[in-house]
């Protein structure tokens, strides 16, 4: 990745309040959109070209959050779908110049989704997966939502954030706490596995790290700096709607 990498110590989970993921990003979305996130900044360098020119396609955000990506893609001339269950998260999207052109559904993930098969071009899931626990499931419901010609598109934070003890967290500015709406812990080979399974085709996978010009704008990024911060994939159908390969164990949702 071309930079040196910061120092590997782990940071101290012990003084974090985990909360139920849906109650923390109802907490989280006042102030979320305006924080210093270099996770959010390096998705943005590198996302864009993976979804193409989406003029004129029909695009499920799954955990569209405050909408930043369904805002820009419907202003882009997508037709969008977007869910997500934090109705805080969800009132600020559609608070939003240019909501009206994005149906908003609100809806828990971990439940089948409330969307016709086949019938997106793109599927964009960006940083919500380290917040589900039943990747396999998860991974089948992304196929099944998609064209066969279409693509689905990921980023979540990288695993070997984890393993410093990182997870998605804000400063509740009340309290001066550091609070985690609830993750879970997986593997690259978990979310390579969970596609696999799903019988989708890796097209692309790519790692990212800030670096100095990245640091320079985001504080937050500095101690991140070399180290693998981001995890991108682009996710096709590869063998017809049939089910997985022999062996898988994907399923359905319950
Ligand atoms: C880090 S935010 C990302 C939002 C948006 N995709 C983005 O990139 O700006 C994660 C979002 O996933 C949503 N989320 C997490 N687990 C979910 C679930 N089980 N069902 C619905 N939404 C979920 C959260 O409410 C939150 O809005």
């Amino acid at each position: 990745m071309g930079e040196s990498r910061s120092s590997l110590s782990p940071e101290n989970p012990s003084d974090l309040e985990v909360v139920p993921t849906q109650a923390g990003y109802d907490r989280w979305a006042e102030f979320y959109d305006g924080e210093d996130n270099p996770l959010v900044m390096l998705e943005e360098q590198h996302l864009g070209p993976l979804l193409g020119k989406v003029a004129g396609l029909v695009v499920a955000d799954i955990g569209c959050g405050t909408g930043r990506h369904a805002l820009r893609l419907a202003a882009d001339g997508a037709r969008v779908t977007a869910v997500d269950f934090s109705e805080a998260m969800l009132r600020r999207a559609r608070a939003k110049p240019g909501a009206q052109g994005v149906n908003f559904v609100q809806h828990d993930l971990s439940q089948p989704f409330p969307l016709p098969s086949d019938s997106f071009d793109r599927v964009l899931c960006c940083l919500v997966l380290d917040h589900i626990q039943e990747l396999h499931a998860f991974f089948s419901e992304l196929r099944r939502l998609c064209r066969p010609d279409g693509a689905v598109v990921i980023s979540v934070m990288h695993p070997a954030m984890t393993l410093r003890g990182v997870q998605a967290r804000f400063v509740d500015p009340a309290s001066g706490r550091r609070v985690g709406p609830l993750s879970h812990p997986h593997q690259m080979s978990d979310y390579i596995m969970a596609a696999v399974h799903a019988g989708l085709a890796l097209g692309h996978l790519s790692e990212h790290a800030p670096d100095a010009a990245l640091a320079a704008r985001s504080p937050r990024a500095v101690k991140y700096v070399g180290w693998p911060l981001l995890l991108i994939m682009r996710l096709t159908c590869s063998a017809g709607k049939n089910g997985p390969p022999a062996g898988g164990r994907a399923r359905r949702l319950a």
